[in-house]
Formats: C-alpha cells, structure tokens, sequence
C-alpha cells in the first residue's frame, strides 16, 4: 500500500471552472476544479472531467468547450446550480439567465466569473475514471476584474458551514478519500469534490445523540449527557441527581 497522507493531497491548489459544452440543441455544464494552461504555442490547455458527468459526453462527442473561470464574486448558488446536479435529467440553462453565447455556438457563465476560455480538443487520455482531455484554446476573454476563486477559498468562504445545532442535515462520508459532506440527503449523481469516486462510495455517519446539561443547584456544576442517573452524585459537592435541573 503506497504512504499517502490526504493532507499532503489536499495542499494541491486548484482554481474552480463552469465547463460549458453544446450538442445539438442541449447546452449543459458542470463545475470542474481541473483545468490549467500547459503550452503558449500553441495556446492550449488540459482538463480532466468524470466520465459520469453528462458533460463529459457532450465534450466527447462535439471536441467542443467553453471555460468560464470562477471568481470570487460568485455564490454558493452557482456551484449548487452546475455542481449538484446533472444535465442528464435537468435543463441548466432553462432557468439561467446569466450567461451569453461565444463565437462557437457554445454557452458561457457571465456572473461570478471574471473570463471565458473557448478550446477545441487535439487529444485525450483515458485515466480510468476520467478522461483528461488536451484541447486548443480558439479564443479567450477577460469579463471583470476579479480575482479567481481557488479551491480553498471555496471551501473556507462559499461553501456553507454545518448548522451548528446540525439542523436536519446528514453527514456522508467518503470512504475513498474522507470527505465529508453535509446535507438533507446524498444525491445518486453526487461526485466527490476531492477524489471524484461515486455516491456509491459514500456512507451516512451515524448521527450522534444529542447530549443534554445537567446544572447542580446547589454549586452550579455542568454536568454534560445524554441522561443523568438517577445514582449521580456531583463531583464538586457531593450533593446527589435530584439537586440537578436540565439547562
Ligand atoms: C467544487 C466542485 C468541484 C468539482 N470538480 C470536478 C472536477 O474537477 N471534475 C469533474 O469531473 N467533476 C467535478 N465536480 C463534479 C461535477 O461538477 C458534478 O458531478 C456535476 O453535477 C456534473 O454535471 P453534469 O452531469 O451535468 O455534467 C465538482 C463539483 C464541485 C461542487
């Protein structure tokens, strides 16, 4: 078994990507974290995509694809919107407003994003998975000023925090890599944002019992659990269970 350390994995930085592509009449696109320039000449750069992912086919098909890099004017809603949900059984650009269409027919994001790279494939490589696809840049815009949101920032600023009363939310957690996500429930299209294994490699994390808190009446000792026995005695003033109250 090779040494890895996730920790050393998760110092990997990463910028954050609506990828965009169009067959015939549908447009879709997901949120990817792998893409970056390899060559300036010519111009192109490599992008790796789950080949559950509905994008992937469109881009496999059509050799076709717009880049819109993520800024960090961009909300959660974006990455729920692309990230969350498959095209195979949504239409993402029925109910979205922000975006224009490219000299290639194809579609790019126009908010929360601060520029739209347009490539075409040259060539790809079947990584099991993934497919990382090498592809031409044929155009390239700046739309604001903004910085680009990396993948940290993501974590720390955008993606939303646990309700801290846990609220009704689960915990899933990826058994290939430990990724944890919270939610109402685990989606059957959901990806692992760091390792891109299935929803079938996730397990619920069984919900812990809520603990309760016992105060002593007599000298204010908190006594933290899930009942306090009818036996307890309190370890500052000896004074027994019925002088506690719940807080
Ligand atoms: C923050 C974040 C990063 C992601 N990174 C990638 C990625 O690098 N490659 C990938 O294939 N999917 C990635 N995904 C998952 C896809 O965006 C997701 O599975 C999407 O629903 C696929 O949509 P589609 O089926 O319409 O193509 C990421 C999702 C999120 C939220």
């Amino acid at each position: 078994m090779p040494n890895i350390d996730n920790n050393a994995i998760y110092k990997l930085s990463y910028g954050l990507f609506v990828l965009t592509a169009k067959q015939g009449d549908k447009d879709n696109g997901c949120i990817i974290n792998t893409a970056m320039q390899v060559t300036a000449t010519p111009l192109q750069i490599v992008i790796a995509v789950n080949k559950d992912n509905y994008t992937h086919g469109m881009i496999a098909d059509t050799g076709e694809f717009n880049l819109s890099v993520i800024s960090t004017a961009a909300s959660f809603e974006l990455f729920k919107h692309f990230g969350f949900q498959s095209g195979r059984n949504t239409d993402k650009f029925a109910d979205f407003a922000a975006f224009e269409r490219a000299e290639n027919g194809v579609a790019y994001v126009t908010q929360g994003t601060n520029a739209v790279l347009g490539a075409k494939v040259v060539s790809s490589v079947d990584c099991g998975t993934h497919t990382l696809f090498m592809a031409e840049v044929t155009f390239a815009k700046e739309l604001s000023k903004d910085s680009s949101m990396t993948y940290e920032y993501y974590f720390a600023n955008v993606k939303p925090k646990p309700a801290a009363n846990g609220g009704s939310k689960k915990k899933f957690v990826c058994k290939i890599c430990g990724y944890v996500h919270e939610a109402e429930e685990l989606p059957a299209d959901f990806t692992c944002p760091l390792c891109k294994h299935p929803a079938s490699d996730f397990e619920e994390v069984p919900a812990e019992k809520k603990k309760k808190k016992f105060v002593c009446k007599i000298c204010g000792y908190v006594h933290e659990a899930e009942e306090l026995p009818a036996d307890f005695t309190c370890p500052l003033c000896k004074h027994p269970a019925s002088d506690f109250e719940e807080v």
